[in-house]
């Protein structure tokens, strides 16, 4: 039984970071990075610090899927797999589930059934057709299992949790006692921004700042080089109780989380490891794609265009109880027993 796992995102190394091993012990496989990110501090820091280096690195350094997928043919030819691993839903996965439909390989999809229930959303298409294509959905809640169950999928479902909960969970312990550089403030709130909608949005974008910026709260924005390139481009200044940083790597961001007040954020990945660390989260969207964060209370959703103060939200949700974790434990074995189970007959 031959296994290519694809992955060429910043989320997707941290998240299959406690799976790989175990697929390399317990098939013939082989992990291929694509590269859509490409930068040091989103890419090879992870690689490195998670201990995942691909066995094929494709460097295509472009979120363009025709690019990914003409570089990846050649390598599952090669290769020949008998099943194709896929996480998510970016440029990259989309370029992967096209490739391995390319060699008639079979396709698990991993984060099966996460929507936001709006096709202007980028991932929501790639999410929907990855999900269409996929022979095996594993699926990261009860959700999204339900989710799937009205769609038009022909694909066997199953429900594993979300692999960030075994990453999340166990590097916590460490990155609890990881010191934070001296220019993190007191009693700070996270802030991270990347989604199109609100960062190739100068209207948003401003709208955003101008929220954050009036919170009687210490911010620290580690910045995606998207949003960094925009805040220049759109020439918008940052508020003064904004503290922005490069891109952290994967201990030194856990830390932060842990450290932090409440988190605010567009992120997909993020929402999830706050409520795996209890940490209360709002959403700067209209949107998520992560609802059962919402129906916990652990999240509340903040778009742009909001006219009420923030910090009254902000105020509210640091008090809220976070009393349960809707992605499930040991995903990243439940994975690898019900691979076994499926595809060894
Ligand atoms: C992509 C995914 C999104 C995911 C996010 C995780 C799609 C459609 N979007 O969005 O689902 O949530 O990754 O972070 O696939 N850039 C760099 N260095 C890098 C990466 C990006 O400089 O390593 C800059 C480039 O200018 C690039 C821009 O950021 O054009 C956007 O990168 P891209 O990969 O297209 O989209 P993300 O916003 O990262
Ligand atoms: N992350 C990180 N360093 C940072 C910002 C984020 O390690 O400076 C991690 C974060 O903990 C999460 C993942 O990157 O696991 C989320 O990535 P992103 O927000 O880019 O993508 P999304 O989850 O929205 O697809």
């Amino acid at each position: 039984m031959k296994l290519v796992t694809i992955a060429g995102t910043r989320p997707e190394i941290i998240k299959l970071a406690y799976l790989i091993p175990l697929l390399n012990t317990n098939f013939d496989h082989k992990f291929v990075y694509t590269g859509q990110h490409f930068s040091p501090n989103m890419s090879d820091i992870f690689i490195d610090e998670l201990k995942v280096k691909p066995d094929y690195d494709l460097q295509s350094n472009s979120s363009d899927i025709p690019t990914m997928r003409t570089k990846l043919l050649p390598v599952l030819k090669n290769i020949n797999p008998d099943c194709v691993v896929i996480y998510g839903d970016t440029n990259s996965s989309m370029a992967a589930a096209l490739a391995a439909n390319d060699i008639k390989s079979k396709i698990i999809h991993v984060e099966a059934g996460v929507r936001d229930f709006d096709m202007h959303v980028p991932e929501e298409p790639l999410r929907i057709q990855i999900d269409e294509m996929s022979d095996y959905l594993f699926s990261p809640s009860s959700f999204c299992t339900t989710v799937l169950s009205y769609e038009n999928i022909s694909g066997k479902v199953f429900t594993t949790g979300n692999l960030i909960v075994d990453v999340c969970k166990d590097l916590s312990k460490i990155a609890i006692s990881t010191n934070l550089p001296e220019s993190i403030p007191q009693d700070f709130l996270l802030l991270t921004l990347h989604r199109p909608e609100n960062v190739d949005n100068p209207q948003n974008l401003k709208l955003l700042m101008n929220h954050v910026g009036s919170t009687d709260y210490p911010v620290v924005l580690p910045v995606h080089p998207r949003t960094k390139k925009n805040l220049s481009n759109f020439n918008i200044s940052v508020p003064s109780n904004i503290t922005m940083i490069d891109p952290l790597g994967y201990m030194k961001f856990l830390s932060l989380m842990l450290k932090s007040k409440l988190i605010l954020t567009d992120s997909g990945g993020i929402q999830e490891e706050s409520i795996t660390i209890k940490k209360p989260c709002i959403t700067l969207r209209h949107t998520s794609a992560r609802w059962e964060t919402i129906l916990l209370r652990s999240n509340i959703l903040f778009p742009p265009d909001r006219e009420d103060n923030l910090d009254e939200v902000i105020n509210m949700m640091i008090g809220a109880k976070i009393h349960r974790n809707p992605y499930g434990e040991n995903v990243a074995e439940k994975i690898i027993d019900i691979m076994k189970s499926e595809l060894i007959k």
